[in-house]
């Protein structure tokens, strides 16, 4: 049986130029030849950039029935592909049963590790990316309660852990931007923002559906972006991984603040300014633009 005490901090590697932990590439042949059907949907996004949002308003958008939503947790609705525990199992494997059609599948992997066979069938995309202040600030706390992550160390010392891309799923630099060329030459690519879907959930929700050919009834519409508010979410024992054996939410819970701007609880003026300075630069030649305040 398995014995979540067990479960010891991994050491970080690099794989095939980006640093990785044990966790995420166990399994990678496996990974590499996962056959995806041509209406499989993939959710892909740099760890905490709203993953978890995004899959259950597409969970709540296909699959509403209340048994389904009280009773099957989001990581088995929607199975994140490369995670491997050992003596537990797979996403590869879950992706496998899964029985719904369209089966949503979940990805932290940059855009050149994911499975060829998602690109040959076709298949929708969605990529969510958050402002990277933020996404660190959230990566922090996160890095801090779940055990299979490697410890994050002073807050000081992680800023700069983050700028050098030596983070589990590599640096968020080169993910948002190689996920955003994908969608240059790839069409059926849908890359939105966090900051976006705080803004106005029920605006993203509709250019969502739009990507996907959905027509929510009005009254669909409006049940699904209520139960995806954050409140709902975290009250939602199916929705805020408190049913999850690998995070200890005495040190801080999954559904954390949900806020743009958090950043500034956490950086002093000094630690900003040295960091825009260094995102300048990483991002000069980027036409990405991102939201550190709305
Ligand atoms: P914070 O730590 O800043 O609160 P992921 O799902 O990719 O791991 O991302 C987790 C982050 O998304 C957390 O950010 C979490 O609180 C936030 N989040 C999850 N559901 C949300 C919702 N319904 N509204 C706003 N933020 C949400």
């Amino acid at each position: 049986s398995f014995d979540p005490d067990k479960l010891s901090r991994p050491e970080m590697f690099d794989f095939h130029g980006v640093c990785m932990t044990h966790f995420f590439t166990d399994n990678w042949e496996n990974i590499q030849n996962f056959q995806a059907r041509p209406d499989d949907i993939l959710i892909a996004t740099y760890p905490k950039a709203g993953t978890t949002w995004v899959s259950y308003i597409l969970d709540l958008l296909y699959f509403g029935q209340i048994e389904r939503q009280t009773s099957i947790p989001i990581f088995e609705r929607v199975p994140f592909l490369e995670l491997i525990v050992p003596s537990f199992g797979s996403g590869k494997d879950l992706a496998d049963n899964l029985l719904t059609s369209p089966r949503l599948i979940k990805t932290h992997f940059p855009f050149q590790f994911v499975p060829k066979s998602f690109w040959e069938q076709n298949c929708r995309v969605i990529y969510v990316a958050r402002n990277a202040k933020d996404n660190m600030v959230s990566y922090f706390h996160f890095d801090r309660m779940n055990r299979i992550q490697p410890e994050p160390g002073e807050w000081s010392s992680y800023i700069h852990r983050f700028m050098e891309g030596k983070m589990v799923f590599g640096s968020w630099y080169d993910h948002v931007n190689g996920w955003w060329k994908k969608k240059q030459t790839y069409s059926k690519l849908h890359y939105m923002f966090y900051e976006d879907l705080i803004e106005d959930t029920g605006r993203e929700i509709d250019k969502l559906c739009s990507f996907l050919g959905l027509s929510p009834s009005v009254e669909e519409k409006k049940r699904v972006t209520s139960g995806v508010q954050f409140d709902n979410m975290k009250k939602d024992d199916m929705a805020n991984y408190s049913t999850n054996f690998v995070m200890d939410f005495k040190i801080s819970p999954f559904m954390r603040k949900g806020k743009v701007g958090d950043w500034k609880n956490h950086f002093t003026v000094a630690q900003s300014e040295q960091f825009d300075e260094d995102y300048k630069k990483k991002m000069k030649n980027s036409t990405l633009q991102f939201r550190t305040e709305i």
